[in-house]
Formats: structure tokens, sequence, C-alpha cells
């Protein structure tokens, strides 16, 4: 009796080590997993980031930056009005800016710095901008932001204007606009 007593408890023993072995291992191979998975996803974070810093250093597809505005002030300092003078010609197959010039496809830009969004009242704009009349103001920062990509900065409009991308062209260009009071 004692003899099978001891032999179940052996029996007994080794299937609870049995378990146990498998728990731990268990425990370890879970962990290992574990390990494995968050260090794939240390380098991958740490991938990503080093990659969108380089994009950026460099140039192609550095959207993020590129959507930055340019601020505009330190350029309007330097700003040439004749050479903005000259980069209007772009503007002229629909805008005029000759004082009580007529209004073409877009509307007459005369005293256009300083006033309302939507300034001509004798003018159907598109709703984006008319809904902001008595609003916003042109001013030079809206104006370089909307001039760099009209159609960004105001969804909606019906300035089909694909934009004046060199932020110096922007601020002459803005030069320009403020002698036409
Ligand atoms: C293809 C025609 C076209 C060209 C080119 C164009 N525009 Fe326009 N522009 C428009 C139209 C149309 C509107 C009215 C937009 C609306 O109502 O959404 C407009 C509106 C504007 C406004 C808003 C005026 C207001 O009273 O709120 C400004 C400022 C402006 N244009 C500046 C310029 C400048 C500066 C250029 C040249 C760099 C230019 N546009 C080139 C068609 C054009």
């Amino acid at each position: 009796m004692s003899d099978s007593g001891i032999e179940i408890n052996k029996i007994a023993g080794a299937v609870l080590l049995a378990g146990v072995i498998a728990m731990v291992s268990g425990l370890i191979a879970e962990g290992l997993y574990k390990g494995t998975i968050a260090e794939e996803f240390d380098k991958k974070e740490k991938r990503g980031y080093t990659i969108a810093g380089a994009e950026n250093a460099g140039s192609g597809e550095a959207a993020p930056a590129e959507e930055k505005p340019v601020d505009i002030k330190p350029l309007m300092a330097k700003a040439d009005a004749t050479a903005g003078e000259a980069v209007s010609k772009k503007c002229t197959s629909c805008h005029t800016f000759d004082k009580g010039g007529k209004n073409g496809v877009g509307p007459n830009q005369w005293g256009l710095v300083g006033s309302s969004w939507a300034h001509k009242d004798d003018y159907t704009y598109s709703a984006a901008i008319s809904a902001e009349k008595g609003k916003k103001t042109w001013d030079e920062q809206s104006l370089s932001d909307f001039l760099a990509h009209p159609g960004k900065y105001i969804p909606g409009t019906k300035m089909s204007f694909a934009g004046v991308p060199n932020p110096q062209d922007r601020a002459n260009l803005i030069a320009y606009l403020k002698t036409l009071k």
C-alpha cells in the first residue's frame, strides 16, 4: 500500500512538474515573443522617424514642410513693387489693376490690400469668398498664402489659377498691389 502511495505521489509530482514546466516555458515563450514584437515596433517607430526627417531635410516628398505658409513679412521688407508689376502680368488675363477698371473673369484689383475679402460689390464671387465678406481682410500674409495655392487656401474658390510659387515674387506682387490706392 505504502509503495503504491509513493508511486502515486511520484506520478502526481511528475504531472505537476510537467504542468509547471509547460506553464513556465509558455510564459518564457510569450515573453520572448512580446519582447521581439516590442523591439520590432520600436525599430519601426525609430525608422519611420528617421526617414521622415531625412525626407524633410532633402527635397522630394517634403510635403508637410512645403505646406507651411511662408512668413511673408521678412520678404516684404525687401520687396520691389516694380518687379511685382511684372509678376502681375500673370493675372491680367482675368484681372484689371487700374482704378475703376472693369471686372473680368476675376474682380478688379484696385484698392485690394487692406480691404475685405470680396472687396468689389459689383462682382459675383464664389460662396467660398463671399461668405467671408466683412469678416476677413486681405493683408500681406493672407494674400501671400492665397496666391501661393489659391484652391488650397480657399477651397471652393473659382479663381482657377495655379499660384505664384516663389515667395519673393509674391512679396513683390503684394508690394505692387499696395501701390494701387
Ligand atoms: C484664370 C483667371 C484668374 C487668374 C489668372 C488670376 N485670378 Fe484672381 N481671381 C479670379 C477669379 C475668378 C476670382 C474670384 C474668386 C472667387 O470668387 O472665388 C479671383 C479672385 C482674386 C482675389 C480675391 C479678390 C477679392 O475681392 O476678394 C485676389 C486677391 C486675386 N484674385 C488675385 C490674383 C492675382 C494677384 C493673380 C495673379 C498672380 C490672379 N488673381 C490671377 C481669376 C483669376
